[in-house]
């Protein structure tokens, strides 16, 4: 499945209704605070009109230190999957579990140097892991190859832990080639720049499928 990004979006409202128009699996919202990484997000009030130009599914990145803050706004939107960072100022089961309260599957983001050991305590509360392939905090940057060794160590955990059902995503970097590299380690791709920067969504979306 693919999800697509619209990060590196100049224009958001266009971005989404053309993204709607192709037959993309879900929508990637990045939320950004200016804290957990330099850049930030449009505030709330702003990111609630999506629904008006996407009847799509939302894969929501949470990219800040206290999602609680964040979790109860993204959760009334049309949202399947929110996901959130380890290294964060708040207590990640507390978070895992207020976003199942409401209904939506969980997701925890793997940084590049963070080791795929670390989600085995939250294995029975996650529906996705998302392995970034670069630094979060901005679109367009380059994969990180050694990224793949984590996605292969995930897919050795889901045969250890064939109780646990979480989806494997990777975000950041994708484009028609890297995508030949973890197609078959993954189940939802994540892609931003490869799809917004090109004038044939549609085209680009087929070729990382
Ligand atoms: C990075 C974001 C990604 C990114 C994807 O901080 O989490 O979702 O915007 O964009 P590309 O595909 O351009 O790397
Ligand atoms: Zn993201």
């Amino acid at each position: 499945m693919i999800s697509a990004s619209f990060l590196s979006s100049k224009n958001i409202p266009l971005t989404l209704k053309e993204l709607n128009d192709t037959d993309v699996d879900f929508i990637h919202v990045d939320v950004m605070d200016g804290k957990y990484v330099n850049n930030k997000t449009l505030p709330f009030k702003e990111m609630r009109h999506i629904y008006k130009y996407t009847t799509k599914r939302l894969d929501v990145h949470l990219m800040v230190l206290k999602p609680s803050n964040y979790i109860k706004n993204y959760a009334s939107l049309n949202s399947e999957y929110i996901s959130i960072h380890l290294d964060i100022l708040e207590d990640v089961l507390t978070n895992l579990k207020l976003i199942k309260s409401y209904g939506i599957k969980a997701g925890i983001v793997l940084n590049p140097n963070d080791e795929v050991s670390t989600i085995i305590p939250y294995l029975p509360y996650i529906d996705l892991i998302i392995v970034m392939g670069v630094i979060p905090g901005e679109g367009s940057q380059k994969f990180i190859d050694k990224t793949i060794n984590k996605l292969k160590e995930l897919n050795v955990l889901k045969k250890e832990y064939p109780n646990f059902k979480f989806k494997i995503s990777i975000d950041g970097g994708i484009n028609n080639t890297i995508v030949k590299k973890i197609k078959t380690l993954v189940d939802i791709i994540v892609s931003g720049s490869y799809i917004t920067k090109s004038n044939d969504y549609q085209t680009q979306i087929n070729s990382l499928r």
